[in-house]
């Protein structure tokens, strides 16, 4: 993790025994044991605050939004918008016309390939990505590429994890028209120097986009700081609720973007001859939307926010520490990715044993860890394995989890001696 975040932690204290408590989940045995969760890259659990939010909307609130002049439809309205607000905020976006709702982190980025794609990218331009992306930004670029003729480019990364950043100015031609760089790796947890991509490509007029599935939960995000053009990530990951996800972009190139898909709510007018499609945001929120969930992730960043990023931040730096710390005491341990600046989710394989088998193990001891290729094949290419096990942190975590973990680890190097 950043040196930035050290002054934090000695000075933001973060009570996760209060934390914890609002999280009913935690309170339940898996094999007779207490759950210990840490696959919080996969999903993270919801808090009371949340589930309490989307019990409310239901139970009071249920309408269908931006069609009624009825009064529920205009309170789920106000409630909808005001979680769109919420998320602006969070974010520091300019515009609350700026932040679009999706389903999540890939269908925002299926959006800009698919809308930016088919206004800016032509055959023969190139798109950039890096050799550690989630296969959500892969594949969408390779239809893209599929579909136009255009070319993909890869920014490697070196054996501790660490974007190979020298060989960028050689990728970048006249033809780049897009670079598109993970902030946190989900499979290596390290964070990308996401600042110098974007002085960079906008050295060369280029825009950004960043996959900020696995960073918006572990640090606070400023999309004007970063000055990215278009920031994604999940609803799900955020402590809220699944199938509700973000798209940041800036207003110039929503504004000159083709809508995603068609429908209602993306209109203005509609005629046989001709359609007027709607206005920032909902250009691109054709059809009804997960109301329930947009109101929920709303909750979720309310929820973050009575703790604040900054000491999210800074606990969670603590609770990574432990885990190297840990992990170095244990000598058949290696870990997959040692970036200097990291978040909390660690990929690691026990000399000999699969991965599948650590994660059968730690599940009988009641652990949740996440075992295979994390979406990123890519980058269990580079490494010449097929798979890790992962340990990802969330909020909730402690220590004494990770010495219940460590002395589990030590079981399954009993089971296979
Ligand atoms: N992308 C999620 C993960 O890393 C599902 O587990």
């Amino acid at each position: 993790m950043n040196s930035d975040n050290k002054q934090i932690t000695d000075t933001v204290p973060f009570d996760v025994r209060k934390v914890r408590e609002d999280f009913p989940i935690l309170a339940e045995t898996v094999h007779g044991k207490p759950l210990v969760y840490f696959d919080n890259a996969a999903t993270t659990h919801k808090p009371l605050q949340v589930i309490n939010r989307l019990q409310h909307y239901y139970l009071h609130e249920n309408s269908n939004i931006h069609r009624g002049v009825h009064a529920l439809s205009q309170h789920a309205t106000g409630e909808y918008e005001k979680s769109r607000r919420t998320i602006q905020k969070f974010i520091n976006a300019s515009s609350e016309k700026e932040i679009i709702f999706t389903r999540g982190t890939t269908e925002s980025i299926n959006l800009v390939a698919q809308s930016f794609g088919a206004k800016f990218i032509a055959q023969d331009d190139e798109i950039i990505i890096s050799g550690m992306e989630h296969h959500s930004n892969i594949v969408p670029w390779q239809l893209l590429c599929e579909r136009t003729g255009a070319r993909l480019k890869i920014l490697p990364f070196d054996l501790n994890g660490e974007l190979q950043m020298e060989e960028l100015p050689g990728l970048i031609t006249a033809k780049t028209k897009l670079i598109s760089v993970v902030h946190a790796s989900n499979s290596l947890g390290t964070v990308n120097p996401v600042e110098d991509i974007i002085a960079l490509a906008h050295s060369h007029g280029i825009p950004v986009l960043i996959d900020g599935a696995q960073a918006v939960q572990h640090m606070p995000v400023d999309v004007q700081k970063l000055d990215c053009d278009f920031y994604v990530f999940s609803g799900h990951k955020l402590y809220g609720p699944t199938g509700i996800g973000v798209l940041y972009g800036k207003t110039k190139y929503l504004e000159a973007m083709p809508p995603y898909q068609g429908g209602g709510d993306m209109i203005l007018s509609v005629t046989f001859d001709k359609t007027i499609y709607n206005e920032l945001p909902y250009k691109f929120e054709a059809g009804t939307p997960d109301i329930a969930g947009g109101i929920g992730l709303g909750a979720a960043i309310d929820y973050l926010n009575t703790i604040g990023m900054d000491a999210i931040a800074a606990y969670e730096h603590q609770l990574s520490d432990y885990v190297i710390e840990k992990f170095t005491n244990i000598d058949k341990v290696q870990l997959i990715g040692n970036a200097k600046k990291r978040v909390g989710s660690f990929s690691f394989i026990l000399d000999g044993i699969h991965p599948h088998d650590i994660g059968t193990i730690l599940d009988f001891d009641g652990i949740a860890i996440r075992t295979g290729h994390h979406c990123t094949q890519p980058v269990m290419q580079r490494f010449c394995i097929p798979a890790t096990a992962r340990l990802s942190l969330g909020i909730y975590n402690t220590r004494e989890e990770i010495d219940f973990f460590v002395q589990s680890i030590h079981k399954v190097f009993e089971v296979f001696s």
